[in-house]
């Protein structure tokens, strides 16, 4: 049965550093990692490159339910391609916000989400994993930040992977996708009722993954 295989999510807003954390306490347990986000992006490419209507809710839940995609280490691919840069950019995050409150689209990436339910263990990286993909989670992590301190890791996050970044544009645009990810009908970002809560604003990674460890080994 795969409900006894532990479920650690790590949940919060754009650029909380959750996927950091999410991975670093994979690797010290050795559990898999679901990052959901990287599928959301995914479907968005695949719209984007079809110039799929936004708004047809139908056509870019049937791009999520027929994703090809797969992941070997840090890469990830669409079809043959190696995606892990494209997804990474901003148009693409920004669409992936779009079509994430769509909730048909959602749906087509409920099971392929589950599916990252493997043995030993998993970490789930996104902002429903704790309230909606795995609500029986052993662990449940919120990661929250300032804005600014958010904005700031999005922009060295941006450069180091060669893209061109504002402060100001990126700030915006957190905001914006801050706002439309809380206030969405369908599975909005918000911390699930059992959830532990972890500000890492003024924290490095390493400080943060220590905290959830400790938190898991705690129970
Ligand atoms: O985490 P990341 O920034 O890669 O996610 C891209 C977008 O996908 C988010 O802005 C959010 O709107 C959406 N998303 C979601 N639910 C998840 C993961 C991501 O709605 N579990």
């Amino acid at each position: 049965m795969n409900s006894s295989i532990p479920v650690i999510t790590i949940d919060g807003p754009t650029a909380s550093g959750k996927g950091t954390v999410a991975h670093l306490v994979a690797q010290h347990f050795g559990f898999h990692v679901l990052d959901s986000g990287c599928l959301y992006r995914l479907t968005a490419l695949s719209a984007l490159r079809r110039a799929a209507p936004l708004n047809d809710e139908h056509a870019i839940a049937k791009l999520g339910e027929h994703l090809q995609c797969h992941f070997s280490g840090t890469h990830v691919f669409l079809g043959n391609e190696d995606v892990t840069a494209a997804i990474r950019a901003e148009e693409v995050g920004n669409t992936a916000s779009r079509i994430a409150a769509l909730p048909m689209v959602r749906h087509a990436l409920y099971g392929l989400q589950q599916s990252f339910r493997k043995a030993p263990g998993l970490v789930a990286d996104g902002r429903d994993m704790g309230t909606v993909i795995f609500p029986h989670a052993r662990l449940k992590v919120f990661l929250t930040a300032s804005v600014e301190a958010r904005a700031q890791r999005r922009y060295k996050q941006l450069i180091d992977k060669g893209f061109s970044a504002s402060m100001q544009d990126l700030s915006k645009d957190l905001a914006e996708r801050d706002a439309r990810d809380m206030n969405r009908a369908s599975a909005p970002l918000k911390p699930a009722t059992d959830a532990h809560l972890l500000d890492t604003s003024g924290m490095s990674a390493e400080e943060a993954v220590a905290q959830v460890i400790g938190w898991y080994l705690a129970l």
